[in-house]
């Protein structure tokens, strides 16, 4: 499976399908267009152009029922479940965070957010959504052995480096790739520091990403 990050929380995966998460791309565009999208939760800086994309998208129920009404083909789906679209399988994980639609100047309840442990040609990826550090990231390890965890660091809105880091031995992925930092100033943080943190502690490998950058990973790529 190709893993590209496109800045922020979005990170497409190209494998038998397309898979686009949390479509907000700061800068640059969108470079194919996806089978089907994901979303994490409703923070703008993660619905994204989801509404625009008109795709299939996978969303906690409250967000689904929002984008089928406006048109969206929604897979809904809750926290704790499992779902097969186009022989993709999504598990909704926990979040610690919040959710809030908002859509011309209102705002709603948009359920709780949420993260996703995305199975597809044999390899399984963790998007954490955003998150705080919470100590049942050791279930989604036990159930689910993702092949990479994309973690957030870059705190104020959801966990910082400290966190991501026994984030990362909860989860026990053998490839870390950080991300939601950088963005914007409150959440700029040392991703190489946080690399090298991760690195001298623990076996697994943190891979920092330019935006648009590529990499290979699980069966057919060692994360290369
Ligand atoms: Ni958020
Ligand atoms: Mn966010």
């Amino acid at each position: 499976m190709r893993l590209t990050w496109l800045g922020h929380a979005c990170f497409l995966l190209a494998g038998s399908k397309t898979i686009l998460i949390d479509p907000f791309i700061p800068e640059g565009s969108l470079p194919v267009e996806p089978d089907i999208v994901a979303v994490t939760h409703a923070h703008a800086d993660h619905l994204g152009m989801t509404v625009r994309l008109k795709k299939k998208t996978v969303a906690i129920n409250e967000v689904a029922k929002y984008l089928a009404a406006k048109g969206i083909p929604a897979e809904p789906m809750n926290i704790g479940g499992s779902i097969t679209v186009d022989g993709v399988r999504f598990r909704m994980t926990p979040a610690l965070h919040s959710s809030w639609i908002e859509d011309e100047g209102m705002g709603f309840y948009g359920g709780v957010a949420a993260g996703f442990v995305i199975e597809m040609d044999g390899t399984s990826i963790y998007h954490a959504g955003d998150t705080a550090l919470f100590s049942d990231m050791q279930l989604i390890r036990d159930l689910y052995r993702p092949d990479v965890a994309l973690l957030p660091i870059g705190g104020c809105f959801t966990m910082g480096p400290d966190e991501a880091m026994i984030a990362a031995r909860y989860i026990g992925a053998p490839l870390v790739i950080p991300m939601h930092y950088g963005t914007f100033p409150a959440i700029r943080q040392d991703v190489e520091d946080f690399k090298r943190a991760v690195e001298r502690t623990t076996s697994i490998r943190v891979a920092i990403l330019s935006p648009g950058e590529s990499i290979e990973v699980g069966a057919e790529g060692a994360g290369a």
